[in-house]
């Protein structure tokens, strides 16, 4: 039977933390993509999520956590009253910092990486010493977590290494064969994953994934000078820091090449011999990073005249005016309608302008969708 989608009311919010709570998986919806949730406590829950998404134990869980009270003094306080986070393990100005992100980001599209108190199940953290911690903002995902009473466990609700999910029918599509309840809250307001950054004992900030918050968002709001290191200068350490961070995911099923140039901006020549990578007959679904009407009849005069009458192109455009907040919104729905489109057998994306913000996550998510 398939999963059921069930509107975001109480009644309905409280059946789905009752699953929970017996140990089931849920799918739920966060302000960054949908997450597939199970109690952090539940080794069996934890075990189902792995299992329900054929994800490699290897590649460790976010936690998702309610925004603290008005009694908890601290963020860090509330994630070490929960059991999740051991902050003697960090140096002062390290606890401060934190502390300051949390602040200023929390609820939100930021994930942090914290010494782990023993309690986490090593199945959480894939035997990590830390865990990842995040606050979401979407308010049916925190009236859940105020209903279970509990942390839960949500790594984005798609079959290991495919396309994130940002709406409850994509997640019906993904695993609605394998799980019981879809939580719906609309689609995701903001479409990609969240930042996620390491904090270490002394305070210096690692960036593991680029995503919903701007790197320069945290060292800008904070006013602490932050050390932000990208994941690819750390590519050698061992152990890797970041065991997720493989170079292949969000990937559709059909080839996907990531074009150096916009379309729009390639001489003829150049835009000749793209086609003449492709053999003749070829379908191709082009994402362009904003609308160009000119530029697509052109584009389909070279197609036919290369790849001869039979050759199709279909083309969605992440944004009208290449606003990046709706590209990213809008990029894994239209990743997936190119991908579900039975007119196109290879996608070419362009790339979107690189602000070091959601340009630049968005940008990094088509990488590794493109990687064989
Ligand atoms: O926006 C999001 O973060 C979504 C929503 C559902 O909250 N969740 C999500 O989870 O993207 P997931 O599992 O798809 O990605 C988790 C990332 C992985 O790249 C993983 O390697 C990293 O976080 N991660 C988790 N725990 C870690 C740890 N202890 N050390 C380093 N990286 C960790
Ligand atoms: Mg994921």
């Amino acid at each position: 039977m398939p999963a059921q989608i069930l509107s975001a009311t109480t009644n309905n919010i409280a059946l789905a933390a009752a699953a929970l709570r017996a140990g089931d998986v849920v799918a739920m919806p966060t302000e960054t993509v949908y997450g597939l949730a199970g109690v952090v406590f539940d080794e069996a829950a934890l075990t189902k999520i792995f299992g329900v998404k054929e994800r490699p134990t290897f590649d460790p869980l976010i936690c998702h956590v309610p925004p603290k009270t008005a009694e908890q003094t601290s963020w860090l306080a509330s994630l070490g009253e929960q059991g999740l986070v051991d902050d003697t393990q960090l140096s002062s100005p390290a606890r401060e910092r934190v502390e300051k992100i949390l602040t200023a980001f929390w609820p939100g599209p930021v994930t942090l990486v914290l010494p782990k108190q023993a309690r986490v199940p090593d199945l959480a953290t894939s035997g990590l010493p830390t865990v990842a911690v995040r606050c979401p903002r979407h308010p049916v995902a925190q009236a859940l977590l105020a209903a279970v009473g509990q942390p839960l466990c949500a790594p984005s609700a798609n079959r290991f290494g495919r396309i994130s999910p940002t709406t409850a029918a994509h997640v019906q599509a993904e695993l609605g064969d394998r799980i019981t309840f879809i939580l719906d809250g609309d689609a995701c307001a903001i479409g990609i994953e969240s930042t996620v950054l390491l904090v270490e004992r002394d305070g210096r900030v690692w960036l593991l994934r680029p995503g919903g918050l701007a790197a320069h968002e945290i060292t800008r709001v904070t006013g602490v000078p932050i050390e932000l290191r990208s994941f690819s200068s750390v590519e050698t350490a061992t152990p890797i820091p970041s065991p997720g961070l493989l170079a292949s995911h969000y990937a559709p099923r059909k080839p996907l090449r990531v074009l150096d140039q916009p379309l729009a901006q390639m001489s003829e020549a150049a835009l000749l011999s793209l086609f003449e990578t492709l053999p003749p007959g070829a379908r191709i679904g082009v994402l362009l990073a904003q609308s160009e009407t000119e530029l697509c009849a052109n584009l389909s005069l070279h197609l036919y005249a290369v790849l001869g009458p039979e050759a199709e192109l279909a083309s969605i455009a992440l944004s009208a005016s290449g606003d990046l907040a709706e590209s990213a919104r809008r990029l894994f729905a239209a990743l997936r309608e190119l991908d579900d489109d039975p007119y196109v057998d290879t996608i070419w994306a362009e790339q979107v302008t690189d602000d070091g913000g959601l340009g630049h996550a968005v940008n990094d998510r088509l990488r590794r969708a493109s990687h064989p």
